[in-house]
């Protein structure tokens, strides 16, 4: 079958023909309908550091995905052919410490999908199917692709108390304006969102219109958010866009005692002035890896149940997965919301 292959520390990625992956006993076989690019694929492109200490190489990239069980383990008892499923990419062991306190996004064992474990910019993909995700009939398949970021923008939003709160948002990149909607259906009363490219500012706008989206190349974003919230900051910044500066922004636009959930992925350290952002503050600074399983991705089907935000249209493009690198292109452009590869 034919994937996308990090070989190397090479920047880019392969197409080339590989072995059909093989399942064992407790895993499903799933046929990959379509894959979204995700900010970290566009960081393991670039081989950046961070995320190269994170994968095994050579390695079947991808892990943002929606498709068909096509064969079942013999162990198999939760799935059967057929079945619409996303895998969690966070291949979390059930047995370790953390998985039994409730906390297998922490797993010991963690294998990650497209990163460790062969991914899913291919045509199949062998997954264990407890991290299987079973979707609703009459679910788009593009819908499901694109659950697993939904969960990385719901548990960034839903890690701490959003309802009543007033939040910023910085980086309105897919993750970005999924976090926005969040907040806007649990019931965040003032929200903001802060971004650089223009027509990611044009995008925010035009889904979010009670929202104040903030270009902060034209504007000084803690300015305005401490403008709009009498003086004070608000009560929770979600960090979604992984730059040094924006990531300052969010502490210095955050009102004391506030909360920060730290989402975005830096290529790497930067510094940062811990005593007047988070020490004279008492902020509450929140670290965010994934989704709490499975609580945050019952989370994202509530909020698609509600009706009340509906995240396709920050779907913009789709590509072939042998055009990979016009994708890739498109995806770190600024001009495009999700970039779906379909194999
Ligand atoms: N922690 C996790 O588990 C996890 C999971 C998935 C993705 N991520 C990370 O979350 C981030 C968001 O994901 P995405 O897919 O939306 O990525 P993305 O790269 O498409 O979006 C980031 C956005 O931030 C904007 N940005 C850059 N500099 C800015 C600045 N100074 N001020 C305001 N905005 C700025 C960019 O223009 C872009 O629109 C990425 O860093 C990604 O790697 C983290
Ligand atoms: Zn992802
Ligand atoms: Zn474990």
């Amino acid at each position: 079958m034919k994937a996308l292959v990090k070989t190397s520390e090479a920047i880019g990625y392969e197409y080339k023909d590989v072995d059909m992956p093989k399942i064992g006993p407790k895993d499903v076989l799933v046929k990959i309908m379509g894959a979204a690019i995700c900010g970290s694929d566009l960081h393991a492109y670039h081989s950046s550091p961070n995320i190269m200490k994170m994968m095994q190489l050579p390695i079947v990239t991808g892990h943002e995905t929606c498709g068909e069980v096509v064969e079942v383990g013999d162990c198999v008892t939760n799935l059967k052919k057929g079945d619409l499923v996303s895998p969690e990419p966070h291949i979390f062991c059930g047995e370790c410490y953390y998985c039994q306190n409730s906390a297998a996004l922490n797993c010991l064992n963690m294998g990650l999908l497209g990163h460790t474990i062969g991914g899913a910019f291919a045509e199949y993909m062998a997954v264990p199917a407890h991290v299987c995700w079973k979707h609703p009939p009459g679910i788009s398949y593009e819908l499901g692709a694109i659950h697993e970021p939904l969960g990385v923008g719901v548990h960034g939003v839903m890690s701490g108390e959003i309802n009543g709160k007033s939040v910023a948002v910085f980086g309105c990149g897919p993750i970005g304006m999924f976090a926005i909607g969040a907040a806007r259906v649990f019931g965040a009363t003032k929200i903001f969102g802060v971004e650089v490219a223009p027509k990611r500012v044009a995008m925010a706008r035009q889904l979010f219109p009670d929202a104040t989206i903030i270009n902060s190349k034209e504007q000084d974003p803690v300015k305005t958010i401490m403008e709009a919230t009498s003086g004070l900051g608000v009560d929770v910044s979600v960090e979604l866009s992984g730059n040094a500066e924006a990531t300052r922004f969010c502490f210095q636009a955050l009102k004391r005692e506030g909360r920060v959930s730290l989402v975005g992925v830096h290529p790497k350290a930067m510094e940062f002035d811990f005593h007047p952002n988070i020490i004279l503050k008492e902020a509450r600074v929140h670290g965010v890896f994934g989704r709490v399983i499975w609580q945050t991705w019952w989370q994202v089907r509530a909020m698609l149940d509600t009706g009340k935000f509906d995240p396709l249209p920050i779907i913009t493009h789709r590509f072939p997965l042998a055009e990979f690198e016009q994708a890739f292109k498109m995806a770190e452009s600024g001009e495009a919301g999700k970039v779906l590869l379909i194999p």
